[in-house]
C-alpha cells in the first residue's frame, strides 16, 4: 500500500515525543567508550522541508516543534533535542525538520554505525542521497521487519532498534509483537524503542497486555496524550514501548513527560502515563 508520507506530520507533537526519547536513548549509549549501532527500521525520508505543500497542509509542526522553538528554560533533555533541530536550521528560522535518521546520524561517534531500512521508493531515494558516501550509514531498500533477521545481532552487540511504522496495515500491532520477539531472541541486550499512536485506546491496551505475556523483562511504557482518549477519532496521543531502557530512564521520564505535556498541551486536556509493563530483572 505505502500511501503514508511522513512529510505531512514531520515535527508534530508525536514526532517531538519520539525524537526527544531517541536523542536521550542515544546519549545513554554514548556513556560508554565501546561502539554502538542504531537500526531504524522505518526510517522515512531523513529530513523534511516545512515549507513544502505536505507540511503546510495542516501545519502539524506548529503544534510540535513550533511550540519549543525559541523557548527558554527548557530542561537539558528538551534543549538537547531542540539543538538537534537547530542544526538543520543554521539561520535560526525553523524551515527544516530532521527525521530520525538525521537525528541519529548526528549523534554517532566515529566508530558507531547507523542502519536504515525504508520501503517507499521516494523516501528511500531521499535517504540514499542524504547519506551517499557516508561509511557509517547503510541504507537498505527493504522491509524493516524482514531485515531484522539479516541485520541483527550487530557485531557491536550494543545499541538500539527504533521501530516506527506508519500503522497503515491492519496487522501492524501483530507484526510488532513478532518483531519484538525476533529482536529479543537474536539480541537479548539490545534496546528496543517502539513508537505507537494512540488513536482508538482499546487496541493499544490489548496489544500491551500481549506484550506483557512475552516473558521479556524490563518493558517500560511511556505515553503522552494531548486530547481526551474518548474524543472522536484522531491522533489523541503517542506512546513508546522501551525494552531494556537505560538505567534511570523511568526517573528522567517522570520529569520529562509532564514537561512535554505542559509545553505542548492544547487547552486543559492532556495526560501522561509511565508504567513498567514487566519489571526490570
Ligand atoms: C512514521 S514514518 C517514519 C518516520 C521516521 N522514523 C522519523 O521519525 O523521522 C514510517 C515510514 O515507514 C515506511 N514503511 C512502511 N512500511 C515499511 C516496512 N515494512 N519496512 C520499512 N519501511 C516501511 C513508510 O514509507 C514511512 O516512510
Amino acid at each position: 500500500m505505502l500511501s503514508y508520507r511522513h512529510a505531512f506530520h514531520a515535527g508534530n507533537f508525536a514526532d517531538v515525543f519520539k525524537h526527544v526519547l531517541l536523542v536521550h536513548l542515544i546519549r545513554a549509549l554514548q556513556r560508554k567508550d565501546k561502539p554502538f549501532c542504531v537500526l531504524d527500521t522505518h526510517a522515512g525520508a531523513g529530513h523534511y522541508d516545512l515549507d513544502s505543500p505536505p507540511a503546510q497542509k495542516n501545519r502539524e509542526f506548529a503544534g510540535g516543534i513550533g511550540r519549543l522553538w525559541n523557548q527558554s528554560r527548557l530542561s537539558p533533555e528538551l534543549a538537547d533535542y531542540v539543538e538537534r533541530v537547530q542544526a538543520s536550521n543554521p539561520d535560526s528560522r525553523l524551515l527544516y525538520y530532521p527525521g530520525s535518521p538525521r537525528i541519529a546520524r548526528a549523534l554517532l561517534r566515529p566508530g558507531d554505525r547507523l542502519m536504515l531500512t525504508e520501503l517507499h521508493p521516494t523516501e528511500h531515494a531521499a535517504l540514499k542521497a542524504e547519506f551517499a558516501g557516508d561509511r557509517q550509514v547503510a541504507v537498505h531498500h527493504q522491509d524493516g521487519y524482514a531485515a531484522l533477521k539479516a541485520l541483527l545481532p550487530p557485531p557491536e552487540r550494543r545499541g538500539l532498534v527504533l521501530l516506527d511504522p506508519a500503522y497503515e496495515l491492519k496487522d501492524e500491532f501483530d507484526r510488532l509483537i513478532e518483531a519484538v520477539q525476533v529482536i529479543h531472541r537474536r539480541w537479548t541486550g539490545g534496546v528496543i524503542a517502539l513508537w505507537y499512536p494512540i488513536l482508538d485506546r482499546a487496541p493499544s491496551l490489548r496489544w500491551q497486555r500481549t506484550l506483557q505475556k512475552l516473558a521479556i523483562p524490563a518493558i517500560l511504557c511511556a505515553e503522552l496524550g494531548l486530547y481526551p482518549y474518548d474524543a472522536p477519532l484522531g491522533l489523541h496521543g503517542a506512546g513508546m514501548i522501551l525494552i531494556n531502557p537505560p538505567w534511570k530512564l523511568d526517573e528522567t521520564l517522570g520529569r520529562l513527560l509532564p514537561e512535554l505535556l505542559q509545553r505542548l498541551r492544547v487547552g486543559d486536556h492532556g495526560q501522561t502515563r509511565l508504567e513498567w509493563l514487566t519489571p526490570a530483572p
